[in-house]
């Protein structure tokens, strides 16, 4: 995992904007399309914000994008706590991506139903196997989950695709569906985006030990490239 200190999260969310279009357009090259999945929480929002505002950052080819997200709460697509809502209130609504390109997870279902969603939609666009994803962002909690992978859950060893969980002691507290390390692991390139002085201390621990770090999922991240942005000086 190769770290990047930034000055600030401005910066971080810039880096990010910047990779985004870059690795779009390395995509484009390669395969003449551009597959994505953006990450929950509040970090990334900024980020999205460049990439829908902001000149510099519009070159995306949207038309030729296909976006999925690493995780979603188990909610109705238009809840407050939906990271669908969050990204196509910022960004997805405000760029030329086909809504047809947009594979939300399907949090307002049953578990079970919300997997077998998730699986058939990437089944659609990457076809059999494990697909691999041009660009997988994820952010990074205090405890060092990323996408719904909590430390000490099932999803931690889960060899599937996609899995729904319960977290525990977890802010929203709701299901969730996310990702599994298999199909983060098989992407081209991870970016991770984890800013504030609340992640500082786990971001210490991950570069620690062997054994520190296999105690957080997000180091357990280890993507073809695996990019970690943060404004902590660690
Ligand atoms: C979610 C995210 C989650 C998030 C981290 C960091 O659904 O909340 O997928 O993994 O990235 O919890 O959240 P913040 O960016 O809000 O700190």
């Amino acid at each position: 995992m190769e770290i990047r200190i930034l000055d600030d999260h401005e910066a971080a969310s810039r880096a990010a904007a910047d990779l985004f279009v870059e690795t779009s357009h390395r995509a484009l090259e390669r395969s003449g399309r551009f597959t994505v999945a953006l990450a929950g929480g509040s970090t990334p929002k900024l980020a999205y914000e460049l990439l829908a505002s902001d000149p510099r950052w519009r070159a995306v080819p949207w038309d030729r994008t296909h976006v999925f997200f690493g995780d979603e709460r188990m909610v109705e697509p238009d809840s407050e706590l939906s990271n669908y809502r969050m990204a196509s209130e910022i960004l997805l609504d405000r760029v030329p991506l086909p809504k047809a390109n947009i594979h939300r997870m399907r949090g307002e279902l049953e578990p079970e139903s919300a997997v077998s969603a998730c699986e058939a939609e990437l089944r659609s666009v990457f076809g059999p196997g494990v697909p691999e994803f041009d660009l997988v962002l994820l952010g990074m909690g205090a405890d060092g989950h990323t996408a719904s992978i909590f430390p000490g859950t099932r999803a931690v060893a889960e060899s599937c695709l996609v899995t729904s969980v319960r977290p525990a002691d977890v802010t929203p507290d709701v299901n969730r569906l996310t990702f599994c390390l298999p199909l983060l692991n098989n992407a081209a390139r991870v970016v991770f985006l984890a800013t504030g002085a609340d992640k500082a201390q786990v971001l210490a621990k991950m570069r620690g030990t062997d054994t520190a770090r296999h105690l957080f999922p997000a180091a357990m991240v280890n993507a073809r490239e695996t990019l970690l942005l943060t404004d902590q000086p660690i």
